[in-house]
């Protein structure tokens, strides 16, 4: 009888154990955060009238549609803190609660931007301090997002004299703002941005981190995202739902890179399972940037619910491949060419452990090409080839 009772405890004990792990399942970034960010663009020139512009157009150019949904204002929005220590916006922001309910009136959410430090990283209001009180404000407002930006917090962890030190003063500074996020009971995704210092990819996610930066600040030309983006190499193990890699926001429309390279931007980013957040104005936007940062195809294979973050397979020269495996035993695949020439490339499947011919769609061109085990073409100069292959 006793063995009876205690085998039921000993089942009800694993259930009870099961059971924190199903509540743990990630409710906000369960895949790569999506949406637009003020800072390539506007920088800190940036107003309510603004903001509303890129929510009016996510809304109705089909964005919204293909997954877009965090509006976010990065630096430039503080004003000052009132005797009571609460941070006010600064004119350009008159109202941020009916900001945040114009953006919630459209189908998208909010995000925000702070720091740690004193100051953020243009000089305007931090949190250091005041990170209860200002997570209560943000979540007052109807914030969905913050970013939270190291800035002017690095003084202090060089002053503190040694690497253990400073590492302390800052995932300190990460977990209290991460508590005082948790403590407004509001779903509010967590970025942290320390531009991939001490390897944030082990521990941004024991901080509270629903992404976190992994490289200093993208440029709109060729020779820096790809520096960025090819720089990946490795970190695919650290990513998975709720907790991802973030090699920073997109150029794709700011101007600085042909059709090809964007789609390579966008390809890239895609195979990394990164945050695809736009940077360009999107009430100005051409419709290859458009279609570039809507292509279904390349979204599904960021967005894919297995989470996993694919990695390069081979590099030989500038001609790499880079492979995400997708749920279900599909795979993306990319082929890039890094060279200012075009080339040839090819891939023989079984070097990716599929054995047999597979359908496979060309992403960009949108043709299907058959049960295929095999693919070869010429890849044009800082071009690409993306193929999905079915399971
Ligand atoms: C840093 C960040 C950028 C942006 C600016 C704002 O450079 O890396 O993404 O947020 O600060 O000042």
């Amino acid at each position: 009888m006793n063995l009876i009772r205690n085998a039921g405890l000993a089942a009800a004990a694993a259930l009870a154990i099961a059971r924190p792990a199903l509540a743990a399942e990630p409710t906000v970034a369960a895949t790569p955060p999506m949406g637009w960010n003020s800072w390539n663009h506007f920088a800190a020139r940036i107003d309510h009238a603004t903001v509303r512009a890129q929510a009016d157009a996510m809304a109705a150019n089909g964005m919204r549609e293909a997954g877009y949904r965090y509006i976010n204002i990065d630096d430039g929005w503080q004003g000052q803190r009132d005797p009571a220590g609460a941070i006010h916006p600064n004119d350009r922001f008159p109202d941020m609660k009916a900001l945040a309910d114009y953006v919630h009136s459209k189908g998208l959410k909010l995000g925000i931007y702070s720091s740690p430090g004193p100051k953020t990283c243009a000089g305007f209001e931090g949190s250091q301090g005041h990170e209860v009180q200002d997570a209560q404000t943000y979540a007052a407002w109807g914030v969905d997002y913050l970013k939270y930006d190291l800035c002017s917090l690095g003084p202090a962890m060089i002053a503190a004299g040694s690497i253990e030190k400073a590492q302390a003063i800052e995932l300190a500074a990460y977990r209290k703002m991460s508590a005082a996020l948790r403590a407004t009971r509001r779903p509010i995704v967590y970025s942290l941005c320390q531009y991939g210092f001490d390897q944030v990819w082990r521990w941004g996610g024991s901080v509270g981190g629903n992404l976190w930066r992994t490289t200093g600040d993208i440029e709109d030309k060729y020779p820096r995202m790809a520096e960025i983006g090819f720089g990946q190499a490795g970190l695919s193990k650290y990513a998975k739902p709720g907790q991802w890699n973030d090699p920073d926001m997109l150029e794709v429309g700011n101007g600085g890179m042909n059709p090809t390279e964007y789609r390579t931007h966008m390809s890239l980013w895609a195979l990394l399972a990164a945050p695809l957040l736009a940077g360009n104005d999107l009430s100005r936007m051409n419709p290859d940037a458009l279609a570039i940062l809507t292509n279904r195809d390349v979204i599904s294979i960021d967005q894919d619910p297995a989470g996993q973050q694919g990695d390069r397979v081979r590099a030989e020269g500038p001609l790499e491949l880079w492979v995400k495996p997708l749920a279900g035993g599909g795979k993306a695949v990319g082929l890039f060419n890094r060279s200012d020439l075009p080339a040839e490339m090819a891939v023989d499947f079984a070097e990716l452990g599929v054995s047999g011919p597979v359908r496979t769609r060309d992403v960009w061109s949108g043709q299907d090409l058959g049960p295929i085990h095999s693919y070869q073409a010429t890849v044009p100069a800082h071009g690409v080839v993306l193929l999905r292959l079915s399971s």
